[in-house]
């Protein structure tokens, strides 16, 4: 069986082929190059691998959240829907409807009943509370009802609260 590694490799190996022989031909067609125009021809396979290795650097949460797209957190969304509705006016789950909670106090969301820690949280849900929030729901406020493990990526994160950003007729703005 060719492996994923054996298919990149082989895919690299004839893009280079491709790109070298390319410009070999249009060399043979038109003015010969410098040394320069050479160096970028082979820089370009060997950049490849990068792009589809993850990115290791933790990042600013703030460049996240602005990169982040509503439509990925959306997908993130999915491992909440079994307990948050997302609409507005929509019945409680297991958990609290999310409609408009970006700015809103912990545990108000009327008609649902939450534990005494979610309750006394007593700090606005801002972008930087659901952070922490979600990278943990169990550390932020001991004892809540939440039994969600958390979302341990910071990108997911990031998609989630953009997404829960959007969930409102007036959306607050970005940091
Ligand atoms: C297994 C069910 C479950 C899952 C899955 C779950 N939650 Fe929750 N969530 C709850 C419950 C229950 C509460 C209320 C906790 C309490 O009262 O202690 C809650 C509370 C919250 C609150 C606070 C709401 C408020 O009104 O203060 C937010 C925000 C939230 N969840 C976001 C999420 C997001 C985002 C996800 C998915 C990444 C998620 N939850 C996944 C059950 C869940």
């Amino acid at each position: 069986m060719i492996s994923f590694l054996e298919k990149v490799g082989a895919g690299l190996l004839i893009s280079a082929w491709l790109i070298w022989g390319g410009h070999f031909f249009g060399d043979l067609l038109v003015a010969p190059r410098t040394a320069g125009a050479e160096k970028i021809v082979f820089a370009a396979p060997a950049a490849a691998p990068a792009a589809s290795a993850p990115a290791a650097a933790p990042q600013d949460f703030k460049v996240l959240l602005v990169a982040a797209t509503p439509e990925a957190g959306a997908k993130v969304f999915r491992k909440c829907v079994a307990c948050h509705a997302a609409e507005k006016g929509a019945k409680h789950k297991v958990g609290p409807g999310l409609w408009d909670v970006v700015g809103k106090m912990p545990g108000k969301a009327e008609g649902f009943s939450y534990s005494g820690a979610m309750a006394k949280v007593g700090k606005e849900w801002t972008y930087d509370t659901l952070d922490t929030f979600l990278k943990s729901p169990k550390d932020y406020a001991p004892g809540n009802k939440m039994t969600f493990i958390g979302l341990p990526d910071a990108a997911e994160r990031a998609a989630a609260i953009a997404y829960l950003r959007t969930l409102s007729d007036s959306p607050k703005p970005l940091p």
